[in-house]
């Protein structure tokens, strides 16, 4: 007994809590602390999370059957590029009707030009962190390998295999044919899902069958190229730095990604940055200036709203408490998240703001995050939550908020 005992001293840690530690998924945004707390009370048969293990299981069997994708299927070569750069085109740009060429692109907002398909890595790469982030979690709660080995299978495919693999590099998305290559703004067609591949891959990390060492020595190798781009770049730097949600998810992914790479001081600066931005986009009585000016004014508040939640997830471990943080005008989160709960609740009728296309659930998991943070207005709320129309409300399962209604987010 008494060796034990030193042993556990001299490994710095309570022998209770040895064993559960190891087993903790280093996840960067989810805390993982809450899903070795779910899965124990699925193991002790708790009724009241069987709902969201039901929709989980059904969202991993839908993905078993889809991908893997990789960017190097994609028809044509971007400019200026290779086939192993990711590549996206502006949807709403066409060519020009009245030159030999088509150039220079002219805009029309909203209409789709079927010239984008040339480029399916956006929709590729939605699939990607979608069914990675479904498909680890699925294997963690119920243990069939059959959800990890795929898992696997579509990660060594998009980031790893040398014949298939992406460039570590967003040069070419949203790309406007004549006027450029590429453009800084299409980061945002990453920062809006990727964090869940990184947390995917922390729940895989913890032993899952089908991803081996190697794997999660050369994914880790990969990210830490991938920030090198996204933190010092022109394109990188010039996202980073916008005001509205686009910075918001790109200083997200850079803390994120910088965390799971283990470089501490980017993290923790860039974690700090968190307070700026609440401070400029949130008001005192919670609402988002910039977002309601927007014609999805209800669907542009809760995307900006999940950057910042998830954010704050990421800088709590980093020693920054975002949830508790109060800007020079009283602003904070939760009041955010307030401001948006009467529509979250009741639907477009408490909601007075300009918005083409209100979708209740949007604001679903921001709730939910909330409440779990202790806000209590967002508390009394849950009950009365609409889940998204499809894939279920798993938030339980999955404790980070995600964007839940399908947009378009780039023009
Ligand atoms: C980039 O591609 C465009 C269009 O294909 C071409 O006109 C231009 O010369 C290229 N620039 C470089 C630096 O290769
Ligand atoms: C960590 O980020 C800093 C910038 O804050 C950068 O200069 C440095 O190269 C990074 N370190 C590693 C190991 O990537
Ligand atoms: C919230 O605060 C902003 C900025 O002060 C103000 O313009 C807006 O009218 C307020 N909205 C409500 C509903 O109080
Ligand atoms: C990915 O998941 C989001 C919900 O989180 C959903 O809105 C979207 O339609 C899904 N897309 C694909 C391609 O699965």
């Amino acid at each position: 007994m008494r060796l034990v005992g030193a042993l556990a001293l001299l490994s710095g840690v309570h022998l209770g809590a040895a064993v559960r530690d190891c087993k903790t998924p280093q996840t960067v945004v989810i805390d993982g602390n809450r899903l070795v707390d779910a899965k124990a009370r699925l193991g002790r048969g708790d009724p009241s999370l069987l709902p969201a293990l039901g929709h989980l299981v059904a969202q991993a069997d839908y993905w078993l059957t889809q991908g893997p994708w990789t960017v190097i299927s994609k028809t044509a070569i971007p400019p200026n590029g290779t086939i192993h750069d990711y590549a996206s085109q502006a949807p709403y740009w066409w060519p020009n009707p009245n030159t030999a060429d088509g150039c220079p692109y002219i805009q029309k907002d909203g209409v789709r030009n079927p010239e984008v398909d040339n480029y399916p890595d956006k929709l590729s790469s939605i699939s990607l962190f979608n069914s990675t982030y479904a498909l680890s979690l699925a294997w963690y709660y119920t243990g069939n390998p059959k959800y990890s080995v795929h898992a696997a299978d579509i990660i060594r495919t998009w980031f790893l295999d040398p014949e298939t693999a992406m460039n570590p590099n967003l040069n070419h998305a949203q790309i406007i044919p004549c006027a450029n290559t590429g453009r800084s703004i299409g980061i945002i067609d990453f920062s809006q899902d990727y964090t869940e591949v990184l947390d995917a891959v922390a729940i895989l990390n913890t032993g899952a069958p089908g991803w081996t060492t190697a794997d999660a020595k050369a994914f880790r190798a990969w990210k830490t190229q991938f920030l090198q781009w996204l933190a010092f770049s022109p394109f990188g730097v010039a996202e980073a730095e916008a005001k509205n949600n686009h910075g918001t998810y790109a200083r997200m992914q850079i803390t994120a990604m910088a965390l799971f790479t283990g470089n501490l001081s980017l993290a923790r600066s860039t974690a700090e940055l968190a307070k700026t931005f609440l401070n400029d986009q949130i008001t005192a009585n919670g609402s988002q200036p910039q977002e309601l000016a927007r014609t999805r004014s209800f669907h542009y508040s809760n995307f900006d709203l999940t950057a910042h939640l998830r954010w704050a997830l990421t800088a709590r471990k980093l020693g920054v408490d975002m949830f508790k943080y109060v800007g020079p005008q009283g602003q904070t989160l939760f009041k955010a998240v307030d401001f948006l709960v009467p529509a979250a609740v009741n639907g477009a009728a408490d909601w007075p703001y300009p918005e083409l296309l209100f979708t209740q659930y949007a604001a679903t998991d921001n709730v939910h995050a909330a409440a779990q943070e202790g806000d209590l207005v967002a508390a009394a709320a849950v009950k009365d939550l609409q889940p998204p129309a499809f894939g279920g409300d798993i938030f339980v399962l999955r404790p980070a908020p995600q964007q839940l209604d399908n947009i378009n987010t780039t023009g």
